[in-house]
């Protein structure tokens, strides 16, 4: 992929994040300390947010209608149980934005088919079956790229796992700003980082902790209650030996450092101050103050999502709120691609 025009100047645009989760039920520990904690300091930092729920990329693979709906109002509840407020972030779901699917479709003619060939997430949502997915799992990046650009956002928070499809969106913007002869789209940069970047399985600290391991063992759901939370912790796979002082000791022990990386993001610590303190302990002392650490995060956030999901009709107005606010920024900025790009249409009243 080229990388032509990724040093030009970003400082025409002004600072704004964007960030988006598929609303395709299940959220585990690993959205929530690789995406959504993030969002949250990202929004109390005073930056300009605006988190989706994308419900057009969930479609990509098949969802049935009535739990997408519930699914989406879900994942609001679970943006505002854990800390995110309307009134600062622009909270909504893609698909009430319509900019989103027709800056996609723009992209689909810009983006390469080599370019999405490569692409792992596909590779490996499509598995041995490639022929069979849909045309929109395999554009699924382009798309991604459109909820980005139709912003001008310039920084992206995401965990680990999305950062080949940050890297295309910079490859279409550099493309598009090149092809164009514009200087239109910005280059984000990508805010991963941090202890919990990628949060592992409870079972295997090679395996990436997902909504579709068919082990439950392996995720901590939001959903789940402090008994649930004790045991899948107190289950977790270990290694014999007491936790090492330093982070040089966690080489080689994948699960150790997957636990202690929790312990961390939990804490807002780094690996090294939680290693200071706990080196020395045998994984049962530490499991315990993992446990312990963990309810206390997680379980109002859970008693949260289940207050609002009792009344639909506040969420729906949040969404509905959200939306406005979202259009009333993209719509300029895509009334402008469809001039450089040279379709004609009449400015909007
Ligand atoms: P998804 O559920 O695939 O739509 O992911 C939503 C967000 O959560 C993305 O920013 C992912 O990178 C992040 N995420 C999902 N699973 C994990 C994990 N195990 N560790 C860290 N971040 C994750
Ligand atoms: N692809 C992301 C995921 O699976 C979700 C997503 C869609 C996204 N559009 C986005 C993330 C825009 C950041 C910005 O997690």
């Amino acid at each position: 992929m080229s990388d032509a025009v990724q040093t030009q100047s970003n400082s025409k645009f002004k600072k704004r994040v964007f960030s988006g989760i598929q609303p395709s039920g299940g959220l585990t520990l690993g959205n929530y300390l690789g995406a959504v904690k993030r969002f949250v300091q990202l929004q109390n930092e005073e930056i300009e947010t605006i988190y989706c729920m994308v419900d057009l990329h969930a479609i990509t693979v098949w969802q049935d209608p009535e739990q997408l709906k519930n699914n989406t109002r879900q994942l609001a509840a679970f943006y505002i149980a854990s800390g995110l407020n309307p009134e600062k972030s622009i909270l909504f779901n893609q698909s009430a934005v319509s900019e989103h699917a027709e800056l996609g479709w723009i992209f689909n003619c810009v983006a390469r088919m080599g370019w999405m060939k490569r692409m792992t997430q596909f590779k490996d949502k499509a598995g041995k079956n490639a022929e069979n997915a849909s045309l929109g799992l395999f554009g699924y990046p382009a798309l991604m790229a459109a909820d980005i650009l139709a912003y001008h956002a310039t920084h992206v928070p995401v965990g680990d796992d999305q950062k080949q499809h940050l890297e295309l969106t910079r490859d279409i913007a550099a493309k598009f700003n090149h092809d164009f002869g514009v200087d239109f789209f910005p280059m984000i940069d990508p805010v991963i980082g941090g202890p919990a970047a990628r949060v592992m399985s409870l079972r295997d600290g090679s395996k990436k902790m997902s909504k579709s391991d068919p082990s439950d063992q392996s995720r901590i759901n939001m959903s789940d209650d402090a008994d649930s939370i004790a045991q899948k912790f107190r289950k977790a796979k270990t290694d014999p030996d007491a936790l090492p002082s330093e982070e040089l000791g966690l080489e080689n022990r994948p699960e150790a450092k997957n636990l202690v990386a929790i312990y961390a993001a939990l804490g807002d610590q780094s690996v090294e101050q939680v290693l200071s303190d706990v080196g020395g302990k045998q994984f049962s002392e530490f499991k315990p103050m993992l446990v312990e650490r963990a309810v206390e995060t997680l379980s109002p956030i859970t008693g949260e999502m289940n207050r609002l999901m009792q009344d639909v009709s506040e969420i729906d107005r949040v969404l509905k709120d959200g939306a406005d606010k979202a259009r009333a920024i993209a719509a300029p900025i895509l009334q402008r691609t469809y001039d450089i790009v040279g379709l004609l249409r009449p400015e909007r009243s």
